[in-house]
């Protein structure tokens, strides 16, 4: 039976680790730490560190490291529950077998009230979108008829106004809620003058909702013209745009009875798509897809995930990010845990709502029913990159085609497609397939085995030499797992940063899942401990404990260092996003003059913004040192 949350906490709270691990031999302090011979392998000199305010262990030795349930669960051979019964025992507390004895724990009652804070939101400006007699809100019901969301779309999709001007602040509180709670779900913010003020303004509100139909968050659209176009609700303790997507409690029964899962980019997207029948739509928030996304819709939509990319410039380069979700869970190799990608690229720049303005709905399911498998789609656009009728560009056309298949390169399924290559390619199959034996996978489990100087003084032998990364690589992954086990050391600067950990693009597949179980986490109970935290991502990713608990360089100002790291891997995605751009423009022949000067400026905006931004960059990490 599953023991309750808040009595494996009561468990924590009890064991003290230092006292625990201390009972396998002579434990030394230094500084704030202990340290200890690692129970786990022989050694003379200790290389187990013990940190007694986070609860948490690691060796340098062998790499291990956990939470007070890992080390018993591994020096006992135990599963979780059994070392939580374990642990309970020693500490004389009673486990509640029952789960009906479970209350809401603290974190449930705190997110319960910003549910609140949402759906009271929601209905105001559903309200003075309806309702209200202002001229702004006129301007806004005129807009959304226009635009062809007039009639009951409004209704449907509860479509609301923002008038700013402290409005929703002032009947939220007449409501009984706190300024807090209002700046907790990002409907209010605190101006510099210390007044609370509402965060949206002038603005068509597009509520989000969770899986269940609450609301959770808004983006708002400004009326006309103007930047942003759209503002989103932040990351809060309710909403992960990593993991939500917009309608998904209205598309949820479609995609079950379709088995097929339409994900485009925009609220308005879904909207006409859902309106012109297309029920099993559901759109990104503002962010690229992640796997988290698709593991959820995989949930709901059994047979494939169709994922309709804008015609436009920006469509495009998420196309190209999107072939990173190549990997072997696409090949028949998966067997049931196969998960079918598709593609589409809407033709003529339109995006979907446009495409159903000028085509219909019944045009745009057509192209659905004929999007692409991802891997077809992504070595047809390589192939389209090259000019096939010379022989140059035949054989870049291979290499380019050929490095989408190099995370599957050993399935069937990529010896089927680069043979489809070769006959494309009109190059000789032998040597198109021996390319393909001799490409590198792109992801090499375990980029960051512990550093040779962390071995040097303890005398543990170095373990087998693994494939390495190239050094620019192994920096990236190094700086995502040392902002990682920041984060889980620094809860509060987790929290500060949630919105960057939702959309870093992880190099490392361990760090993308223990970002987001660190957010589920931080989600569930923003008050969870460094111990929690450890022992939730563990679960998720076993490499997890390993690095998470490494601890930080003592010599670093946590905060800088959290914000220096979130900047680099800030900027490194952004550098990765223009070199896409700009390989998309090595092939100009591809793009009508108007799509090539649009990919150019934005290519040249985005560059501009990437200078300056490394500049800064630099300095701070200069004067930090
Ligand atoms: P688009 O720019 O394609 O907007 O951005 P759209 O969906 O076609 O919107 P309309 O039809 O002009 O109103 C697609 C999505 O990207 C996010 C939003 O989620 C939007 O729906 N986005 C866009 C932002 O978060 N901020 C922006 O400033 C722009
Ligand atoms: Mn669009």
């Amino acid at each position: 039976m599953a023991i309750s949350d808040e009595d494996i906490q009561k468990v924590r709270e009890a064991s003290d680790l230092v006292a625990i691990m201390g009972e396998t031999g002579p434990v030394k302090q230094r500084g704030r730490d202990f340290w200890l011979c690692c129970p786990f392998h022989n050694e003379k000199t200790p290389s187990c560190k013990i940190d007694p305010a986070l609860q948490l262990w690691h060796c340098f030795g062998c790499g291990e490291g956990g939470d007070v349930f890992a080390f018993i669960m591994k020096s006992q051979d135990l599963s979780f529950p059994e070392a939580v019964r374990y642990l309970a025992e020693r500490a004389h507390i009673d486990i509640a077998d029952d789960q009906a004895k479970r209350g809401p724990g603290m974190g449930q009652g705190a997110k319960a009230r910003l549910r609140a804070v949402c759906a009271e939101a929601a209905e105001f400006f559903h309200m003075q979108l309806m309702r209200s007699k202002s001229p702004q809100a006129g301007a806004a019901r005129a807009y959304l008829s226009q635009r062809g969301l007039g009639g009951d779309i409004p209704k449907t999709w509860m479509l609301g106004f923002a008038p700013g001007q402290g409005a929703l602040v002032r009947h939220l509180a007449s409501k009984g809620f706190q300024s807090n709670e209002m700046i907790q779900a990002n409907v209010a913010v605190v101006g510099s003058d210390g007044r609370v003020r509402d965060r949206f303004f002038n603005r068509v509100m597009f509520p989000i909702k969770d899986e269940q139909g609450q609301c959770i968050a808004f983006g708002g659209r400004v009326i006309g013209k103007g930047e942003p176009k759209y503002l989103n609700s932040q990351e809060t303790p309710l909403f992960h745009k990593g993991r939500m997507l917009y309608a998904l409690d209205k598309a949820k029964a479609a995609m079950a009875s379709t088995g097929v899962a339409v994900v485009s980019e925009g609220y308005t997207d879904v909207i006409a798509m859902h309106e012109a029948g297309i029920r099993n739509a559901v759109a990104t928030l503002g962010t690229a897809l992640t796997r988290t996304h698709i593991r959820v819709l995989s949930r709901h939509a059994r047979n494939r995930i169709v994922y309709l990319f804008d015609g436009d410039a920006a469509g495009q380069r998420a196309a190209d990010r999107a072939l990173q979700f190549i990997d072997s869970s696409m090949t028949p190799e998966a067997g049931a845990a196969r998960i079918d990608l598709f593609a589409v690229t809407l033709p003529d720049n339109l995006d979907p709502a446009e495409f159903i303005d000028a085509h219909g709905g019944q045009e745009l399911q057509a192209l659905i029913d004929q999007a692409k498998p991802l891997l077809e789609y992504g070595i047809d656009r390589r192939l389209g990159n090259w000019d096939l009728s010379r022989a140059e560009g035949r054989s870049g056309a291979v290499a380019d085609a050929l490095s989408v298949l190099a995370p599957i390169k050993d399935s069937l399924l990529a010896k089927d497609y680069a043979r489809q290559i070769a006959s494309r390619a009109r190059a000789d199959e032998k040597d198109v397939l021996e390319r393909l034996a001799a490409l590198k996978p792109p992801r090499v489990f375990d980029a960051e085995a512990p550093a040779a100087d962390d071995r040097a003084d303890h005398g543990v032998p170095a373990p087998p030499v693994r494939r390495r990364l190239p050094q620019s690589e192994m920096n990236r992954r190094r700086f995502e797992r040392q902002l990682l086990a920041l984060c889980a050391a620094r809860t509060d600067l987790a929290l500060v940063h949630a919105d960057a950990l939702a959309s870093v693009q992880w190099h490392d597949p361990a760090c993308a899942a223990v970002s987001a179980s660190m957010l589920d986490t931080l989600a569930d109970d923003p008050a969870a401990s460094p111990a929690a935290i450890v022992g939730a991502a563990s679960m998720a990713e076993p490499r997890a404990a390993g690095f998470l608990t490494r601890g930080v360089p003592e010599s670093a100002v946590p905060e800088d260092l959290a914000a220096f790291l979130v900047e680099e891997l800030s900027i490194g995605d952004a550098e990765e996003a223009v070199a896409a751009m700009r390989a998309q423009m090595s092939a100009p022949a591809t793009m009508s003059p108007e799509d090539y000067e649009l990919l150019f400026e934005t290519v040249a905006a985005m560059q501009r913004e990437l200078t300056a931004r490394k500049r800064g960059h630099a300095e701070s990490a200069a004067s930090s040192r």
